[in-house]
């Protein structure tokens, strides 16, 4: 059988979009109402998790969800394995592989997470990278879901269209969400400091229409039905800190942006946030703001993922 990898969003098609997002409503569901779903007890799977950057959400939910699977994990750090003591990536690929069944990775250039899935056993899903951050975008995507269906009920009908507006950095998150629209059909406001735009070729894009760049903040925001926005300072860049709170001063999403979206527009921030820096405190603990419900999602669509990944469509 082929593996299959989850490194950027783009790995998986519109269609198989679908099913994990209806997958994973499913699987919400049966949490919620205290119900056993065991798909990995037997046989027993394991699910190995690397970290070289820091993770409350990331290791939280998919520990949980691997143990609500019926399954196990084991959780590795740059600073307690060889990893940290240069034993080639290649080699711990073959490693790690021959005794787990899956593998999830949170590191810095993107080249390294492709470098491991090319030496592994198994699927390896992106817990983010320099690059990308696709587990988000697909929690992201099942909130956005979740609060504005379609009358039909196709989630994929739900999202065609939508506008959503982004604020901020050119980093990992943005670059997904790029890659959502343009296999999803929505269109991205992006709006930046100069010195800090989203480049399509680094997103993976090809299609010119799925964004939209604003100098203005205020304008991307407009008619938005979501508006969402990340730190300014991502992990990797700290030496940058400085530098980049005097450039993204204006980039901090207030009610007056949230009031040129659409009424019933959503906020969403994929967390952690710094209340006064790329939100205010009014608009990430206001009404519109629903980025409790996006982090506990993670959970759920990962849960919906890695099911996928290893035993297809149930
Ligand atoms: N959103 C997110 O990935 O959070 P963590 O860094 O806490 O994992
Ligand atoms: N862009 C942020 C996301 C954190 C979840 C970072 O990479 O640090």
């Amino acid at each position: 059988m082929t593996i299959r990898h989850y490194l950027q969003f783009k790995d998986l098609s519109a269609d198989e979009y679908a099913y994990l997002l209806r997958r994973a409503a499913f699987i919400k569901g049966k949490f919620k109402a205290f119900e056993k779903h065991h798909p990995f007890a037997d046989p027993d799977r394991t699910l190995a998790m690397i970290f070289e950057k820091a993770s409350t959400r990331t290791r939280v939910s998919f520990e949980a969800g691997m143990y609500q699977l019926g399954g196990s994990v084991v959780h590795l750090t740059t600073g307690d394995s060889q990893l940290g003591r240069a034993e080639p990536i290649e080699d711990s690929a073959k490693v790690i592989s021959r005794m787990v069944d899956l593998v999830m990775i949170r590191t810095f250039e993107q080249t390294k997470i492709e470098r491991f899935a090319a030496h592994s056993r198994v699927p390896v899903i992106n817990g983010l990278t320099n690059e990308f951050h696709p587990c988000q975008i697909l929690a992201d995507l099942f909130t956005l879901v979740e609060y504005r269906p379609a009358p039909g009920g196709d989630p994929l009908d739900a999202l065609r269209g939508k506008v959503v507006a982004w604020v901020g950095d050119g980093n990992n998150m943005a670059n997904t969400w790029l890659q959502a629209a343009e296999l999803l059909g929505f269109t991205v406001h992006v709006s930046t400091p100069s010195g800090y735009e989203v480049d399509p070729a680094l997103a993976g894009i090809t299609r010119s229409d799925c964004f939209k760049t604003f100098k203005d903040p205020r304008e991307a925001c407009a008619g938005a039905d979501l508006v969402t926005t990340d730190v300014w300072t991502s992990m990797g860049f700290e030496a940058e800190n400085e530098v980049r709170r005097a450039a993204f001063a204006q980039w901090c999403v207030d009610e007056d942006m949230m009031r040129r979206a659409r009424p019933d527009a959503l906020f969403m921030h994929c967390l952690p946030a710094h209340r006064g820096e790329e939100v205010t405190a009014e608009v990430i603990d206001g009404p519109q703001s629903v980025v409790w419900d996006e982090a506990e999602n993670r959970m759920h669509v990962q849960k919906a993922l890695m099911e996928y990944l290893l035993l297809g469509r149930l």
